[in-house]
């Protein structure tokens, strides 16, 4: 959640320092700060609030080419100047930012007060940074080491000394670290995005690992002082992928984004020619993968609905036992695993702290363990035991939409994969895969009649609940639709399988009350209908998204929005972005920040 950049070279610091926590915004924080090292001391600036609030208060001119940059989402503290990162010992000779939590931080409190020390923070990360400087003798990552081992918690951490000129130790258990490599410099961050405009050339840390770096050397090893050796990988994604390119938000931009990140998603993948779905992540667990008893999927969040459309399409094209279980709860309870559990994490960051912890409990236990993640590098990616990527660019928006599109797409893809392997006839695999691509195309007509969804946003934008209402492919996508309005209108709402509303819900319907109700054509269409109806009978005002040609729908709903024709499994792709849209456009005429929704942040890497 915190975001960490570390820069030490040639060129000026601060600059580098101050874009790379701009790029990191997104992530959502509370305060920000930098240090800047040369001539033997530590300066540290840093405040509560925004970027351009600590701007205000840094000397733009400061010549130092090494320091650290720390925007923080408060944990332990409320956000304010002094809980802010860094963090420095009380000769302010070492300074630190921190991402994560550090469990044991009582008692070292009180061993190093018992030593005499005092703070000045409310933060486990002062605590951190005094017991390093409890432990320097003139070497910092012998130090820090030593301290670690007295440390229980996560941490990524980046630590600098006024005597080390040039050098910065980072370690990592539990939150992500990259090691940038540039020419005669190295950066540090917790995300690609902060460094990607000075390299593309980056090392991952994985968890037990340190790094100290200078501008001309990287040097990693463990914990224990054990050297690793790491080549350098290329990030794929592009500076202008994470720039906003004329929209007004990245969630909109990422909304139509869709067709472009589906394509690419899909490129290569789908051979029509031969009927086979291609999946080089799967080649090496393809015989485990059919022969499994039983699939768990696994995620928070859009991911956890993203898996709930995946478990209907296992279930429907791979006939294997498949259900979905929210990883915060798989983790916890004792789950059972037997010999032919298959474990997928679905996750955009591949970073958030429930899906790894459900992944690992599953590996644990002997599961074979796919990772269904956008973020090349990130640690479910790296520890799953196979995956697919979804390969649909940065999403920097904190709503998540395009990954959403691209988890479904992969889950399909996976299900159509194995399900040729089990009972798919090479026709009906056939006619799924090619309705699959057309999806691209389907969704870029779709986004061109985008002001119909600002239309409903418009008229029912001040309506403080609402009820999202589907059934079979589209129940997950009515999840969706509700947490949407929810996360970023800051709207009360909803989302039900449709004949739920019976068991309880149609009691909180009154006149007015909008009521998105997806009804496209399908096996449940005319079940739908008679929602649609009580609804109706209760006097909400029902906003229906149904199937491009269906008239009839007109007469009994009170606003229409079309989506192209396409096989029930694949709805979601295509009934999503009206949603979507609904959400996005309710949040800007709420004049709700819809890039940082309050209290939210893109990746929660802490429980
Ligand atoms: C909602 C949203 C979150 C994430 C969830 C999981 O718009 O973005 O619900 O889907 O926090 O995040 P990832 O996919 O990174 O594991």
């Amino acid at each position: 959640m915190c975001g960490i950049i570390g820069y030490t070279g040639r060129r000026r610091a601060l600059p580098i320092l101050l874009e790379g926590l701009r790029r990191l915004e997104y992530r959502g924080y509370d305060s920000a700060g930098v240090a800047l090292v040369s001539d033997h001391k530590v300066e540290v600036i840093k405040a509560a609030g925004r970027i351009y609030v600590l701007e205000q208060q840094i000397d733009p001119h400061m010549p130092q080419t090494h320091g650290l940059g720390h925007t923080r989402w408060a944990t332990h503290g409320a956000p304010t100047d002094i809980n802010a990162h860094p963090h420095t010992d009380a000769e302010n000779r070492i300074a630190i930012i921190h991402n994560g939590i550090i469990e044991n931080n009582r008692v070292l409190r009180t061993y190093l007060e018992q030593l005499g020390a005092t703070f000045r923070s409310e933060t486990d990360t002062e605590i951190l940074a005094q017991l390093i400087a409890h432990f320097y003798e003139g070497d910092l990552e012998h130090a820090v080491r030593r301290a670690l081992h007295d440390v229980t918690g996560t941490y990524g951490i980046a630590v600098v000394c006024a005597d080390e000129p040039g050098v910065i130790v980072a370690a990592r258990k539990g939150s992500p670290l990259i090691v940038g490599v540039g020419k005669g410099e190295h950066l540090l961050a917790s995300d690609a995005a902060a460094i990607l405009a000075h390299t593309t050339q980056v090392v991952y840390l994985d968890d037990g690992e340190m790094a100290r770096i200078t501008p001309d050397e990287l040097r990693m090893t463990t914990l224990d002082a054990i050297p690793v050796a790491r080549g350098a990988e290329e990030v794929e994604w592009s500076l202008e992928q994470i720039e906003l390119s004329g929209y007004d938000h990245f969630m909109q931009k990422e909304i139509f984004e869709q067709p472009d990140s589906l394509e690419n998603c899909l490129r290569g993948r789908l051979d029509l020619n031969e009927g086979a779905v291609r999946l080089g992540g799967l080649v090496d667990c393809t015989r485990e993968l059919t022969r499994a008893k039983r699939i768990v999927m696994t995620g928070c969040g859009t991911a956890w609905h993203a898996a709930l459309v995946g478990e209907y399409l296992f279930e429907e094209l791979v006939r294997i036992p498949t259900e979905t279980e929210y990883a915060s709860e798989f983790r916890y309870r004792n789950p059972i695993v037997d010999d032919g559990t298959v474990v997928i994490a679905v996750s955009q960051s591949g970073e958030t702290a429930d899906t790894l912890a459900a992944l690992r409990e599953a590996k644990q236990r002997g599961a074979l363990t796919l990772g269904v993640v956008n973020v090349v590098g990130s640690t479910i990616a790296r520890e799953s035991d196979e995956g697919v990527f979804l390969h649909v660019g940065p999403e920097i928006g904190v709503a998540s939409t395009k990954a959403f599109t691209g988890q479904v797409a992969v889950l399909a893809m996976i299900a159509c994969y194995l399900g040729r392997r089990k009972h798919l006839s090479p026709s009906a695999a056939l006619q799924f895969m090619d309705a699959l691509a057309q999806i691209p195309e389907q969704m870029r007509r779709l986004l061109d009649r985008a002001d119909e969804a600002e239309t409903i946003a418009h008229h029912f934008h001040d309506r403080e609940n609402w009820l999202y209402l589907g059934r079979g492919y589209n129940y997950p996508v009515a999840l969706e639709g509700a947490l949407k309005i929810k996360e970023i209108a800051y709207i009360h709402a909803e989302g039900l399988p449709a004949a739920e509303m019976k068991h309880g819900p149609i009691a909180l319907i009154t006149k007015g009350m909008p009521v998105v109700v997806i009804a496209t054509a399908g096996v449940q269409y005319e079940k739908i209908l008679s929602n649609i109806s009580e609804v109706r009978s209760r006097g909400g005002s029902v906003v229906a998204i149904a199937t491009e040609g269906d008239s009839d729908i007109k007469q009994l709903a009170d606003h229409v929005l079309y989506v192209p024709d396409t096989v029930e499994p694949l709805q979601p792709l295509l009934t999503s972005l009206p949603l979507q849209l609904i959400a996005y456009h309710a949040a800007v005429q709420r004049g709700c920040n819809v890039d940082k929704p309050r209290n939210l942040a893109k990746s929660v890497t802490v429980e």
